[in-house]
């Protein structure tokens, strides 16, 4: 049984702090950090990521003094530790002693340190002494009263080419794939004259002169992510067996490539996530709502953490945009609305040296006397209004699918267009949901799918027999299923499936294509809404009264998906026929005039649609009306005005404004906003950045 954001968050409700350094700063300010923290409401923090060569200034010696004093600090203070094990970035002891530890580039160039993350995965004396530190300090913090949660590395994703991740690349593809001829078929290496006659000649993909075998990249993203899982958990299993009631972390990176989160999810105990919106990015708001979910689909529906956000503007983009006032407010409280129960920020106190000088705090350089730092308390203390809503889960009938090993699959040179790319097209597919206040849980191809009314799958270029025959057997029994152009396409050894496409979903989807044309950037492609479905006004009116709402009908319409209407897709366009599916859209002009472009086929007791496009935004907000209708699904509210977010979690409807302009909000029931103790009924009013929590 896995411990849950239940063991932090009982008696302390929403948790809130950050990154806490004070090995950055003399030990008066500590003092006056804690009196900070506590008038903030802060009750985590974060302590130690950093901290590898303060605790072990030479090997096997340490230096745990000054700790002890930030622990007793915290815990006389009531504020709890996330104690970090600060494998993230180890001191130059190790890669002086032993350069083999320092990873190793693509080119074969050793990276230095002088910065940070510079390890091999796979060294010995790396793992050795990553053991090490992981044992000195679970032995001597153990029982202390502040320790609250172990905080493993810090945002896994370290990549290394030297030769003896060689040797461990090798050790995982025999238990792989057993013998050399298994290895040999998989890669196909009967291309370009690869066959391998001994383990030994195999290596990762070091730089070579033209487009690497796509099998052994596609493996070697498996291996990575492995490789980084299995230093995770031989830290965790030395924190389990000395404190087994702690539960043991590690920071995400949102939609982050190289690990596969699915499967580090699985070995730990708490999902914690480090998330910096974009601050004039438009497509922040659902990209960030996006990431929210994904968190919550990688713990199975349980709350996370949000361990990393800033309250302003960051220092690691090229021109770092401010927040204006109220933005860090409306992002922390958006988490919170998605699943959060706690709003951490990187970091604390802003740093008078190193890399991230210009990084923002939550006590800026220019102290607590600002306007900053204000906000900072404001919102700490706001927390605890919404202290009922800690372990309240998000619940969706929507879930889109998305899967790392897909991912890595699609994106690699040597395919029919480099534009379409698996985060970007689900994001696409997520927009209209966003937009609509739709709760969407994003799962793996793996998940139990018969939870949810609709399920969305906007690429699996990479799947498998068993995932193909689940999402099939969901759509007959009563599932409606959307796929996205070019999925289905290789199976797990990146092998085209032969035949007419997508292979293993051809039958569901009651239709099959035969080639997949890129589209010329110079020309919209252009298509037409058909007469063979029933049209979103109908099909909308429909669900509208089986949810007890109009706004399908409505939406449907102003989206422009009636019989006839032509919208433009981009990019990307395949040759299909229909075999029993409705054609519910076609491409209008070219070599495609009159082929299908959207196919929806009833089947069983569901319905399953497929897309061989790229629709616009618009055309796919209609699209998404639609199958929104053949699953009976609705938002949260009928009617939504642009730029707010809606979202349920537990009794709580959260509506926020992420626009530009004041927004009034009808709402169905009178409530009380529980972030200003006001009652509410028949509408909320929302300037902008504002948020209300309201509970019937
Ligand atoms: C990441 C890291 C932190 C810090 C921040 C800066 O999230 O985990 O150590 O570098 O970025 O934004």
């Amino acid at each position: 049984m896995k411990l849950g954001m239940h063991t932090l968050t009982e008696g302390r409700g929403l948790l809130f702090g950050g990154d806490y350094n004070p090995e950055q700063w003399p030990e008066e300010v500590w003092v006056e950090d804690a009196g900070l923290m506590r008038a903030a409401g802060v009750n985590l923090v974060t302590v130690g990521v950093f901290s590898w060569s303060r605790l072990e200034p030479e090997p096997g010696k340490h230096d745990f003094g000054w700790l002890d004093r930030v622990m007793d600090l915290m815990a006389g203070n009531g504020i709890a530790v996330d104690l970090a094990i600060p494998t993230a970035s180890p001191p130059p002891w190790l890669g002086h002693r032993w350069p083999e530890t320092l990873p190793v580039d693509e080119a074969g160039h050793r990276l230095w340190y002088g910065s940070r993350n510079q390890y091999c995965p796979s060294s010995g004396v790396y793992r050795e002494r990553s053991q090490s530190i992981t044992t000195a300090l679970a032995e001597r913090y153990a029982a202390h009263p502040a320790l609250a949660m172990w905080h493993v590395g810090n945002e896994y994703g370290e990549v290394c080419h030297c030769d003896e991740s060689a040797a461990a690349f090798r050790t995982w593809l025999r238990a792989r794939y057993g013998d050399l001829d298994r290895l040999n078929e998989a890669w196909g290496t009967t291309f370009w004259s690869q066959g391998y006659g001994d383990w030994a000649e195999i290596v990762p993909p070091r730089r070579a002169p033209y487009i690497i075998n796509p099998t052994q990249r596609l493996d070697w993203w498996r291996f990575c992510s492995d490789e980084l899982l299995s230093h995770f958990r031989e830290q965790r299993d030395v924190l389990r067996a000395h404190t087994p009631g702690i539960p043991v972390t590690t920071n995400f990176m949102g939609l982050f490539k190289r690990c596969d989160y699915f499967s580090f999810a699985a070995e730990q105990d708490v999902v914690s996530n480090d998330w910096y919106p974009e601050p004039g990015n438009p497509k922040a708001p659902a990209l960030t709502a996006l990431t929210h979910d994904l968190m919550r689909g990688l713990g199975g529906g349980r709350p996370w953490l949000l361990m990393e956000q800033a309250t302003n503007g960051v220092n690691w983009r090229p021109h770092n945009l401010p927040k204006p006032p109220g933005q860090f407010r409306l992002e922390s409280l958006q988490a919170v609305a998605r699943g959060a129960d706690g709003l951490c920020y990187f970091q604390w106190r802003a740093s008078r040296f190193g890399s991230e000088r210009f990084h923002a705090a939550m006590v800026p350089h220019a102290g607590a006397d600002t306007r900053l730092h204000a906000a900072v308390r404001a919102h700490g203390q706001e927390l605890r209004k919404l202290a009922e809503v800690a372990g309240e889960p998000v619940p969706a009938r929507v879930a889109m699918v998305f899967d790392w090993a897909s991912w890595w699959a699609l994106e690699d040179r040597g395919r029919p267009s480099d534009r379409l790319n698996a985060t970007e097209q689900l994001l696409d597919y997520y927009v209209p949901f966003f937009e609509r206040g739709v709760s969407v849980d994003v799962v793996p191809p793996s998940a139990d799918l018969s939870a949810y009314a609709l399920v969305v799958a906007p690429n699996l270029f990479l799947l498998g027999d068993r995932d193909a025959a689940a999402m099939t057997a969901y759509v007959r029994g009563g599932g409606v299923l959307v796929v996205g152009p070019f999925s289905g396409v290789v199976d797990p050894d990146a092998h085209v499936r032969t035949g007419r496409f997508p292979v293993p979903l051809r039958e569901v989807l009651g239709g099959s294509g035969e080639e997949w044309l890129p589209a010329s950037e110079e020309r919209p492609v252009r298509c037409r809404w058909n007469g063979g479905a029933p049209d979103g006004a109908e099909a909308g009116a429909q669900a509208g009264a089986q949810a007890g709402a109009q706004a399908g009908a409505q939406a449907g319409a102003q989206a422009g998906a009636q019989v006839g209407a032509e919208f433009t897709a981009h990019t990307w366009t395949e040759l299909l026929r229909a075999e029993g599916a409705e054609v519910v859209a076609e491409f209008t002009e070219g070599d495609l005039a009159g082929s299908p472009a959207v196919l929806r086929h009833a089947t069983g007791e569901g319905i399953a649609w497929y897309v061989g496009t790229m629709p616009e935004p618009a055309a796919l907000a209609a699209l998404t009306e639609r199958v929104l209708a053949d699953a009976r699904v609705s938002g949260a509210l009928p009617e939504l005005p642009p730029g707010v977010e809606a979202v349920r979690r537990g009794d709580v409807l959260f509506l926020l404004n992420h626009g530009t302009e004041t927004a009034r909000v009808p709402i169905p029931e009178a409530a009380v906003d529980l972030l200003t103790g006001s009652p509410a009924e028949g509408s909320v009013t929302l300037a902008p950045r504002a948020v209300a929590a309201l509970r019937p």
